[in-house]
Order: structure tokens, then C-alpha cells, then sequence
């Protein structure tokens, strides 16, 4: 019997590789445009964000900085109360600073609403929020996200940086988890 493949535990492909390239390739058109003459700094919600972030910045033509935040909630009990705990913290200053933040996913809000004020109490000149994908019917908080990919259904999606059980982040695609997996 073969080793099992990634592709067994999936049931559909929601947006293939190029389908998501060039998405980013026009939101960073977009970007370029809006912060022209401007340094802008890219901050990486890890881990889910390392996919997004890579080919994002490079169709970026401009300069701009890069930083990496680690942040989990608290736990299931907690989850809903919105606080999270920083993993790993900014190595830079973002004090007058026009920052981006870079996510793969708006789930519930939760995380991106707290990183907002977060970002906003340490002086940020701007800050602004960039998500490959949105979840309208999970959103338990508004959001201000200024650059969205994909609008998805409230499915399971794993690929391009997202994981279930910490696996999958290395498929492609963005794909529907199939239910045998987690079931
Ligand atoms: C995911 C994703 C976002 C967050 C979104 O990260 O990368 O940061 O969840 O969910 P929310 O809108 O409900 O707050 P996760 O905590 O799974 O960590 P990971 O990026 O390391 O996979």
C-alpha cells in the first residue's frame, strides 16, 4: 500500500495556485498605488501568513520592511474573550510607522481585532490589514480589512500556509479538508 498523499484528504480545491497568484499579484498593484512614496512595514501573523506574505512582497515593487508576530489565544475558554497572547513580539519599532498587517485568514476577527488596537497603542502612523481569505459566516467581530483575496464559505480550508493539526500548510492550493480527516 503507497504512503497516504495530501490529496487523499481533500474533497474539493476552492482556489488553485495561480488562481491565488493572481489575486496577490492585483492586490499588490493595489498597494503599490495606495502607499506610493511611502515605507510601509509588512508584519507576518505566523505561521499561517508565510505563504501569502512570500509571494505577496515579491510582486510588490517598492521597498518595504518585513516583521513576524507569533500570537495564540488563550485557549478554547478564552477563545471567545478575544485576548491572545504574543509568541513572538515585533523586532521593530513601528512607532510613526505605515504598517501592513499580512494574514492568511479572518476567521471569527478575533485575532486581527486585538493586533488593530494593539498596533494602534504603540503609535503606528496607519495601520491596515491585508487577508488572502475572509469567512463573512464565522466573523464574530467586525474587521477593517482594506485588502481581502477571497470571500469563502464557513468551510474547513486547509493549503498555502493554513494547516489542520499543524499539517497541509505545503499543498498549493487553498482546499476543503475532506471530513474523514478530522472526523
Ligand atoms: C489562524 C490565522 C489567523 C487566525 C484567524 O492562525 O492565521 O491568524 O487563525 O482566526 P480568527 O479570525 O478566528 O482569530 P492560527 O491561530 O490557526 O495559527 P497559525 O497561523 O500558526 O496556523
Amino acid at each position: 500500500m503507497r504512503a497516504a498523499d495530501i490529496s487523499d484528504d481533500i474533497s474539493e480545491v476552492l482556489l488553485t495556485e495561480e488562481q491565488i497568484h493572481d489575486k496577490l499579484a492585483e492586490l499588490a498593484a493595489q498597494v503599490a498605488a495606495d502607499y506610493a512614496g511611502r515605507d510601509v512595514v509588512l508584519v507576518g501573523v505566523l505561521k499561517g501568513a508565510v505563504m501569502v506574505m512570500a509571494d505577496f512582497a515579491r510582486h510588490l515593487p517598492m521597498h518595504i520592511t518585513m516583521d513576524w508576530m507569533a500570537v495564540s489565544s488563550y485557549g478554547a475558554s478564552t477563545r471567545s474573550s478575544g485576548v491572545v497572547q504574543i509568541r513572538k513580539d515585533l523586532d521593530t519599532d513601528i512607532t510613526g510607522k505605515d504598517v501592513l498587517i499580512v494574514e492568511d485568514i479572518i476567521d471569527s476577527g478575533l485575532t486581527l481585532s486585538w493586533l488593530l488596537e494593539n498596533f494602534a497603542s504603540r503609535g503606528a502612523a496607519s495601520v491596515e490589514v491585508l487577508a488572502l481569505l475572509r469567512k463573512p459566516d464565522a466573523m464574530k467581530v467586525e474587521v477593517d480589512c482594506r485588502y481581502v483575496g477571497f470571500d469563502i464559505p464557513n468551510d474547513f480550508v486547509i493549503g498555502y500556509g493554513l494547516d489542520y493539526a499543524e499539517k497541509y500548510r505545503n499543498l498549493r492550493d487553498v482546499a476543503v479538508l475532506a471530513p474523514h480527516v478530522y472526523s
